[in-house]
Formats: structure tokens, sequence, C-alpha cells
């Protein structure tokens, strides 16, 4: 399996080499040779060069069976033209429709929430990955004057949303759950989320063994916290998404424990934890790597290796129940001692 490794910026970098141990742990324990190619593009390639990725780089990433990154993002580069280009960009340009982020606690030491524990917190959200507000249309005029009129259109295509609604259900049927919960603003987004209600009925009842409800997503933030447990499939647009996943990451005890995929089904996908750069805790060893390592789990999941995939859980779980953890979560380890025990790990249950 031939695989792009983009660390990128800050912690980008600290987690995606615990991230690779990993995997090449997993590789060496079920006897499968991972052929990784480490792309240098980063703010540092960006800023000494000039360039954010070649011209061909979109080309480059395609004749790959997957991408891992790291995380984008750079002080210096005020714009994040660099970020924008190489993760933006990939997931337009490689159409990765469907982002995927399992939100799952896995030890009930970790939940945020009183009385809330494993069996409350474990669902899944599909994030649209391609529309919404995050296309960059619009534009500013009269910018810089009292007068700045600032545009930045939500795209929501009949395509776009069939087809994350789409995969919701077929992945909830796919893994023998019983409801998917579509979030929208319906109520004040009159047009582009009408769109939404219309393609989420007419799919719905192609699924009839599938509870489909709606709630809108202030609501549904609302419920995150205070009944996770109502949910196993949740399905909403790009800016939704992104934030109701950063809930997501503090209700698995932290941003540094979330994982995702960036997908299109049958084709390259792109891999990465939830959280950024975080530049203040950049190269200090301190960055909790369990979001990266299981990154590479949901990676191996996606592409079929799920014996590989359940051998990474599960030795982040043993990590996570002997408390051999960076102290975000509660252990006194540094981000390469976590990646060694969690590699040791699965070599041993193997
Ligand atoms: N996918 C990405 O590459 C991505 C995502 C979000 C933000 N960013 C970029 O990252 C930079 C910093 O953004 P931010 O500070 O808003 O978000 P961030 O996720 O980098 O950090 C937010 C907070 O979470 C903590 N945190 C994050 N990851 C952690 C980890 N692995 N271990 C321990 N603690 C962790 C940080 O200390 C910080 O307090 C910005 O340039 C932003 O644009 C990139």
């Amino acid at each position: 399996m031939k695989i792009a490794v983009i660390a990128g910026d800050g912690i980008g970098k600290d987690v995606t080499a615990e991230a690779v141990k990993v995997l090449t742990a997993a590789g060496d324990a079920f006897g499968r040779r991972f052929a990784l190619e480490h792309l240098p593009w980063s703010a540092d390639h960006f800023l000494k060069t000039g360039e954010t990725l070649p011209a061909n780089g979109y080309q480059m990433l395609r004749e790959f069976d997957a991408i891992f990154v790291g995380a984008l993002g750079d002080p210096r580069v005020a714009d994040n033209r660099h970020a924008r280009d190489i993760l933006l960009g990939t997931r337009f340009e490689l159409d990765l429709y469907v982002n995927y982020r399992p939100v799952k606690l896995l030890d009930d030491r970790l939940s945020p929430l009183k009385n809330r524990g494993r069996k409350d917190i474990n669902f899944v959200v599909f994030r649209e990955n391609t529309e919404g507000v995050y296309v960059s249309v619009g534009g500013r005029f009269k910018a810089g004057t009292d007068d700045e009129v600032a545009l930045q259109e939500e795209i929501n295509t009949y395509k776009g949303v069939h087809r994350i609604i789409r995969h919701a259900f077929e992945f909830a049927q796919d893994h023998g759950l019983t409801k998917v919960c579509m979030a929208d603003k319906s109520n004040a987004m009159q047009q582009g989320h009408a769109l939404w209600q219309r393609v989420f009925k007419a799919v719905a009842a192609l699924y009839p063994g599938i509870t489909a409800t709606h709630q809108y997503i202030d609501a549904l933030a609302m419920f995150l916290v205070k009944d996770p447990g109502q949910y196993q499939v949740i399905v909403t647009n790009n800016l939704f998404g992104d934030i109701i996943t950063d809930i997501g990451g503090a209700l698995q005890g932290g941003l540094g424990m979330a994982a995702s995929g960036n997908i299109h089904p049958g084709k390259t996908s792109l891999f990465e934890p939830v959280h950024g750069s975080a530049p203040p805790l950049a190269g200090k060893n301190v960055a909790n790597p369990i979001g990266a390592i299981l990154s590479t789990a949901l990676m191996l999941e996606t592409m079929g290796k799920r014996d590989e995939a359940r051998a990474i859980e599960s030795a982040v779980e043993a990590a996570i129940a002997a408390n051999q953890t960076t102290t975000d979560i509660g252990g006194s380890l540094g981000t390469t001692a976590v990646g060694d025990f969690v590699a040791r790990q699965i070599t041993k249950n193997k």
C-alpha cells in the first residue's frame, strides 16, 4: 500500500512521527509493508520555496492509495495560504466529500460530562466536505471602509447534499445502526437548507429499517452535551460539522483524541487528526498523538484492513487503561513514549 505522509506544521510533525511508528508496527505484526512517502509540504517549505504544493501536486496525491496529514497552520503564514492549498485544496480537488468523524469515548475516566460514560458517547458524524460556506464564493466591496460589504456564499447542490446523506444511511445499514439524525438550520436558512430537508426525507424513505430524525443545529449542539447517548449517526453540512466535531473531540476527552477521514469512497482518501497545529505545543514532546494514531486505524479500516485497524484501536485502549498517555488526558508521558507504548502493545497482542 502506497501512502503519502504530509506531517505539515507545528504538532503535526510530532504526532505524525508517532502515527507512522504505530502504522509500521501494525504492518510488521500483520506481515504487511506500507510504502510511505514523506512529502515536505508545510509552512517551512512554503517560506523556503514560495511553493505551497507543486503544480502537479494533486495529481501526485491521486497516485497513492491513501494520504495521511498531521496538521497545517503556522503564524508565520498569516493568510494560511499553504494550509488552504494543501488541505482544503486536496479535499476539493480529490472530491473528498465525506468527512468521517467517529466520536467514541474510550474510557469513562475521560468523559467531561457528569454521569456519562462509554455507553453514552459512541456515534459518528458525517460532515459534507466539499460545499457549504467553505467554497470561497463571495467578495468584499469597499473593503477597509465603514461602508464595507462582505459576502460569503453558502453553496448547497442537490448532488452534494444527496451523496453525503446517502452515505450516512449506507454506513448505518452496513454497521447495523438504526438511527440517523440530520442537522440543519432550515428554520432560518430557508433556501439552502430546504434542499437538505427535501433530500433527507427522500433518502430516508429508501431505508425503512432506519429511524430518521431531524434537529436544528443549535438544538443538536445542546443535546450533544445533555444527552449524547441518543445519537448513532449524525449528518450535516460543512460548517456545522466542523463545529460540532470539536464538541465531539471534547466528549472523547479532548481534541488530541479525535480522528477523521476525508473520503471519496473507492478513491484515494485523506486521514488526519481533527486537531490543528497547536503552535505553542510544537516540538515540546507534549502533544497527544492518539488522534493521529487513531486516524491511521480509520485509514486501514477504510481500505478494508479491519484486523489491523482493530489492533491499533485495542493498543490505544490499553495505553489509556494503563494511563500511559500525555498530560492532557491525565498521564505523564511525552508524545514519543505514548507512540512507543502503543507500538509495543500491538506487537505484544499479536
Ligand atoms: N486540520 C488542520 O490541519 C487544522 C485544524 C484546525 C486548526 N488548524 C490550524 O492550526 C493552528 C492552531 O489552531 P487552533 O489553536 O485553533 O487549534 P488547535 O487544534 O491547534 O489547538 C486548540 C487547542 O487544543 C489543544 N490541542 C490540540 N491538539 C492537541 C493535542 N494533540 N494534544 C494536546 N492538546 C492539543 C491545544 O493546546 C489548543 O489549546 C491554526 O493555524 C489553525 O488554522 C489546522
